[in-house]
């Protein structure tokens, strides 16, 4: 039996990824790779739906990729690759803008959520259609499950409508995909606000983990998180969401479990917690900022892993968009 295919993206859109984007996604994508066929992708296409700098978006991609490949990501393992690279993910992404209908890309919430502080009439067409990418993105690979968070379930849900379209009306095409809820993922909140997701957009500086900030300030943040005016290490998110989410992230750097971690502050305080947590981070980000580095300063060795990785990702969607233009008549 083949192993199932995943496919999975993430935008460059920061400098540094967040210690939430690697404890909800980006470790569960280095598990992945030796049980599934794993393709990742950098989704600098999609990165340019929102106002860009070029400068910064060729920096942000090497960025991401570099510190895909620090966090574990073996181009041996996985295939490892950035979407412009292969043409196949923007031909594909027309023609299925061409089966979806105006009206269904309207009641995508997410384009809503985006646009509401500045009204439509600012944003782009390409963030409208932004969720018909991402179908392309998942479709030209056969994928058969697809690693999402509850934010991104209604754009899966449009990836497999569209499949089902184009399979009934042009013949069998595109497999369905499904979604793939990542068990026991950590949601990691905002230090300074943690019953609010830890965000690159919505955190405020002194609220976000990112993994390439010098480690000393990272120390220092966790040591000035909100907690609350009790005393007593517990795992509460109703009542203790601070304290919470600290053993969370203390629980997912070190794998013990919440409970045992409970057991262990027993007659300990915050301060005690508060040490642990900045340890384990800096334990992590040390070695990481260090590997994301020297694959920087080594730029043919990165060109060329992903070099590689988008010739293996471009045999695939080739010819699958090879099938969808003999189906459709071209
Ligand atoms: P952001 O919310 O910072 O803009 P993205 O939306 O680019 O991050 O998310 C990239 C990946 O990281 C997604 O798979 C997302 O589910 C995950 N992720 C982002 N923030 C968190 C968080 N606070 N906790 C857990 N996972 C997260
Ligand atoms: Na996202």
């Amino acid at each position: 039996m083949p192993r199932p295919r995943v496919f999975s993206g993430i935008q460059p859109t920061a400098d540094s990824f967040h210690l939430g984007n690697y404890l909800g996604a980006i470790r569960q994508w280095v598990e992945m790779q030796d049980t599934y066929d794993a393709f990742y992708c950098v989704v600098d296409l999609h990165a340019i739906t929102v106002g860009h700098d070029p400068n910064r978006l060729r920096e942000r991609t090497l960025l991401a990729a570099a510190q895909l490949l620090a966090a574990g990501l073996d181009p041996e393992r996985c295939t490892l690759f950035v979407q412009s690279h292969v043409a196949e993910h923007s031909q594909l992404s027309w023609i299925l803008g061409c089966l979806t209908g105006f009206g269904e890309a309207s009641r995508m919430t997410q384009f809503k959520d985006k646009t509401q502080r500045q009204g439509v009439e600012a944003a782009t067409v390409g963030l409208f259609t932004y969720p018909v990418l991402m179908a392309a993105d998942i479709l030209l690979y056969d994928t058969d499950q697809v690693p999402v968070g509850e934010d991104q379930r209604q754009h899966l849900e449009l990836t497999r409508d569209l499949a089902q379209r184009f399979n009934n009306r042009f013949g069998e095409t595109f497999r369905v995909p499904e979604a793939y809820i990542i068990k026991e993922t950590a949601k990691i909140y905002d230090l300074q606000e943690p019953r609010v997701k830890m965000s690159k957009s919505a955190s405020s500086p002194n609220g976000i983990i990112e993994l390439l900030d010098d480690p000393k300030v990272s120390a220092k943040r966790i040591r000035s998180a909100v907690t609350d005016s009790g005393r007593e290490v517990r795992f509460d998110e109703e009542e203790k969401p601070g304290v919470s989410n600290l053993l969370t992230i203390l629980s997912a750097l070190t794998r013990r479990s919440i409970p045992e971690l409970e057991d262990a502050y027993a007659g300990k305080g915050y301060g005690d917690l508060k040490r642990d947590v900045a340890d384990a981070v800096v334990e992590f980000v040390t070695p990481f900022r260090e590997r994301t580095f020297a694959l920087l300063e080594d730029r043919e060795t990165l060109d060329g892993i992903l070099a590689r990785g988008a010739d293996r990702a471009r045999a695939v969607a080739s010819e699958k968009l090879r099938q969808v233009h003999d189906r459709l008549g071209f």
